[in-house]
């Protein structure tokens, strides 16, 4: 069975690798500010040990591609550009993370040839050690660190102030549920930075792109979506056709945090330097009207693993989601009365002290 967190592998219809765009999108926004904070703050010469020439870097939950290949590539040409200053020919070796029930025979099928790097795998959670003691020198995240390490324990409690019936999210939920959810982040952000803390050289990177909200706010509008869907769970239950304890016991594991909790969490952590945070928007085109059809395929390629382990039905899968697409005036309406920034996310980069 597939970890909650997984995206649908293969390249069929319901693939992230055909439902990924927005994901794209947040990583086009925010190329150009990579591109600047990598220039002026990484010093080849000072992070490679002496006499290596290999430069080493992560992508961190990196799912089955295209989107990592255009992030591993754009990162790799700034590098380029910097090594101009340097006396010798840098060789990258880049490391694609992910859980392991990843579909990484898809991603490394459709590595792209050529290409200037050297490719590995490296399975497992990223809320923990993945590398050696300082041997990456970037690290790497987009649209993936917002997924918590587990469900926030005081969920599956019913006599819990933070029980959650009738929803699968903490957006719109009781002030106890959205705690237990900013806890598990907190407590999962501790493990993350010290992992990366011992694994990124002296002078290294780590740059996180993430679903983010600005501070004081508490929804996204990937939270709109998973609610959406809890909606659609709860008018399956009122038809008889699921049980409401399916819908009383599922909550998503997202986080989608602020600036705020970000900042305290790397000072917390005391390895890093904050070179730039921010909270940006992905979307090209503001004012573009949303196209709610793709919205829907891009919430199933990212949410199906985490139902589907739930429901333990591929039928309810197939009819929650046929129902979702149905459902598409509901989705808008809910979406564009939340008075959000619609694809607002947080971009960090720290570097290593
Ligand atoms: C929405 S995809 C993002 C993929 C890619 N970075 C992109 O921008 O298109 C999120 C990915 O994060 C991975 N992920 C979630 N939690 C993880 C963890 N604890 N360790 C490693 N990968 C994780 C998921 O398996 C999934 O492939």
């Amino acid at each position: 069975m597939a970890q909650s967190s997984t995206m649908i592998g293969g390249d069929g219809i319901y693939s992230y690798k055909k439902n990924s765009t927005l994901q794209r999108d947040g990583f086009e926004a925010a190329k150009k500010v990579i591109n600047e904070a990598i220039s002026k703050n990484l010093d080849i010469e000072k992070v490679l040990s002496e006499g290596s020439t290999t430069f080493a870097i992560a992508d961190l939950g990196c799912s089955v591609g295209p989107n990592t290949f255009l992030a591993m590539q754009t990162i790799i040409e700034t590098l380029l550009q910097l090594q101009q200053h340097h006396h010798s020919h840098l060789e990258f070796l880049v490391f694609f993370n992910d859980q392991t029930s990843n579909d990484f025979n898809t991603l490394f099928a459709s590595l792209p040839q050529p290409r200037s790097y050297f490719a590995a795998a490296v399975p497992g959670s990223f809320y923990g050690r993945l590398f050696p003691s300082s041997s990456v020198h970037v690290a790497f995240s987009s649209s993936s660190l917002h997924w918590l390490s587990r469900v926030p324990p005081a969920l599956q409690l019913r006599d819990s102030p933070a029980w959650n019936p009738g929803r699968i999210h903490y957006t719109g939920a009781s002030d106890a549920v959205a705690k237990a959810y900013a806890d598990q982040f907190e407590e999962d952000m501790e493990v993350f930075l010290k992992a990366r803390g011992e694994e990124i050289v002296g002078g290294g990177m780590v740059i996180i792109i993430m679903p983010g909200v600005p501070d004081g706010l508490l929804t996204h509008d990937v939270g709109i979506a998973i609610t959406f869907l809890g909606c659609i769970l709860m008018d399956m239950v009122k038809e008889g056709v699921l049980k409401q304890d399916k819908v009383d016991t599922l909550n998503i594991p997202h986080v989608y945090p602020s600036m705020k909790q970000m900042r305290r969490a790397v000072e917390k952590n005391g390895c890093f330097e904050i070179v730039e945070m921010e909270i940006r928007n992905a979307r090209s085109n503001l004012d573009a009207p949303i196209d709610i059809e793709s919205a829907v395929m891009h919430l199933r390629a990212l949410a199906e693993a985490s139902v589907a382990n739930h429901l333990g039905s591929h039928e309810l899968v197939e009819e929650l989601f046929n129902r979702a697409l149905h459902r598409k005036a509901l989705f808008s309406q809910m979406l564009y009365s939340a008075g959000i920034q619609i694809g607002s996310q947080l971009f960090a980069i720290l570097k290593r002290k």
